[in-house]
């Protein structure tokens, strides 16, 4: 590939090279496209073992190559092999398809190279309509404070880290950071809240021996009680009780946690109330989660995933902070006296990033194709393919359902007569690999309650009702020749 022209070495392009090649690109996914819409494409490829080797061992490139066979590799070594959630089948962790609109956003955005740190731009201005849109729909005031990010897991750093500005009691928490912080503090979540909660904890120092996992009831949710009962025992030990962490939608099932009571105890025990909102937040807009998610409004912060539900290209996360001054004073490091709010203030005040993606237009594009009627019947639709695939389940003798949601999440097992209870954790992790090696639909697993359990997400609109039979035909092929 190298073109052995080493004089003149620049990434420009004439318009009708831009143009020949882009038109090649777009080609490239719109066949890919019609092959997952087809569904001629498996869940998933594995990479074959002398193409991983070539792709990780390639040498550094001295010289430059032609643009065209730079496309030619990617669509002969690179588009074959994804992560696999554009596929209809796909039904493994909390990854959805990308829309195809804010496919061609990331193109557009990409074209425009902006960096919304802020600024009189309209990037910026965009970010701002959308962040408000996200705003309304989760039933928070306008003047909250909002940044997209790169996710969730960003969403709950910068969350907590607002939370630590505001609970310090040291009053100088920018200056002193934790080293001026006594008592410590203590934040709870439940016991099946995401890691992010753990790394994000860590990360601001407060430390993970401070998190407490509450324990959660038989439909893992976080448990009231022990959570007040937790709290009175750390006040009891002189500790600084600062931060409840609740979950809108568990990863392991698909749980929501109490949040109205949840946000009671805050309130009384005057601790900051985040919610990880990341997979299931957004089905507030469904008319059957609504009432599960009462409360959330509550929230001093909360972080929701648009490149989840909201099948927006991955990275799209975005943070809302209930005190938009509280965000600005824990980030921003410009001055007071020198900031100047006769423009809107930039974003890069309001948290870690100074030079900032154009996330917001493909987020924008997709909320104008689909609006909120689109949202709120696609995810309605993914629950209820949800509920259709645990009422299979139960119809089937050799399956056994472990949880059901309520949001888009089913834990179960293939469980029939002739195997030993002891011996189905060994079983169902054999079947799993049989069933992911195969690639035809692939699902992952969870532990609940020291069991072994398939586990199968639906976030997907290109998911169908007959592609969960298909799931579990293809898991019941694999189990019968086991
Ligand atoms: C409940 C929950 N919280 C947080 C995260 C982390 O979000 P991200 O992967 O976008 O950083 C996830 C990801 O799956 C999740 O499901």
């Amino acid at each position: 590939m190298d073109t052995g022209n080493h004089d003149e070495i620049t990434p420009e392009m004439t318009p009708e090279q831009f143009r020949r090649l882009g038109y090649q690109a777009v080609d490239l996914l719109a066949d890919h496209l019609d092959r997952l819409q087809k569904r001629l494409e498996p869940a998933r490829r594995a990479v074959p073992e002398g193409l991983r080797q070539q792709l990780l061992e390639q040498p550094l490139p001295q010289n430059g190559s032609e643009p065209e066979e730079l496309l030619a590799y990617f669509a002969e070594n690179i588009l074959p092999y994804p992560l696999g959630h554009t596929n209809p089948r796909f039904f493994a962790w909390v990854n959805s398809p990308a829309a195809p609109i804010s496919v061609i956003g990331e193109l557009l955005a990409a074209g425009m190279n902006s960096s919304v740190a802020g600024g009189d731009q309209a990037g910026t201005y965009l970010e701002h309509a959308v962040l408000d849109w996200l705003k309304e729909i989760m039933g928070f005031p306008k003047e909250s404070g909002a940044l997209l990010v790169s996710g969730g897991s960003l969403a709950t750093i910068v969350g907590l880290a607002v939370m630590r500005y505001a609970h310090a009691q040291s009053g100088d928490l920018r200056g002193r950071g934790l080293q001026g912080e006594d008592p410590p503090m203590v934040v709870y979540t439940s016991a099946e809240a995401h890691s992010c909660v753990d790394k994000a904890v860590e990360l601001l120092g407060i430390g993970h021996d401070s998190l407490r996992k509450i324990p959660v009831d038989g439909d893992f949710r976080m448990d009231v009680g022990k959570l007040q009962q937790q709290i009175e025992i750390d006040r009891q030990s002189g500790l600084h009780p600062v931060c409840v962490v609740a979950s809108a939608g568990t990863v392991n099932t698909g749980a929501v946690d109490p949040l109205e009571q949840i946000a009671d105890v805050c309130v009384q025990e005057q601790l900051w109330f985040h919610v990880d909102g990341a997979y299931g937040g957004i089905a507030v807009l469904s008319e059957q989660a609504r009432e599960w998610f009462r409360g959330i409004e509550r929230a001093d912060s909360l972080g929701i995933d648009p490149h989840k539900w909201m099948y927006i290209p991955i990275e799209c996360g975005c943070v809302i902070v209930r005190n938009r001054q509280s965000m600005r004073d824990a980030f921003s490091a410009v001055p007071p006296y020198l900031r100047d709010d006769r423009q809107l203030p930039w974003f890069s005040e309001y948290g870690p990033q100074q030079t900032r993606g154009f996330r917001a237009l493909k987020l924008w594009l997709a909320m104008k194709q689909v609006g909120v009627e689109g949202y709120r019947q696609l995810i309605s639709r993914d629950i209820h393919l949800a509920e259709r695939l645990r009422e299979k389940i139960k119809a089937r003798p050799d399956f056994e359902l472990i949880s059901a949601g309520p949001l888009s999440v089913t834990c179960f097992r293939y469980a029939p007569p002739g195997i030993p209870a002891p011996e189905l954790d060994a079983f169902n992790r054999m079947l799993l690999d049989a069933v992911q090696k195969v690639g035809e639909v692939y699902l992952t697993s969870t532990i609940l309650n020291g069991v072994f359990a398939l586990r199968a997400s639906i976030i997907n609109f290109r998911t169908e009702e007959a592609d969960l039979d298909f799931l579990l035909d293809a898991i019941e092929r694999e189990a019968r020749k086991k």
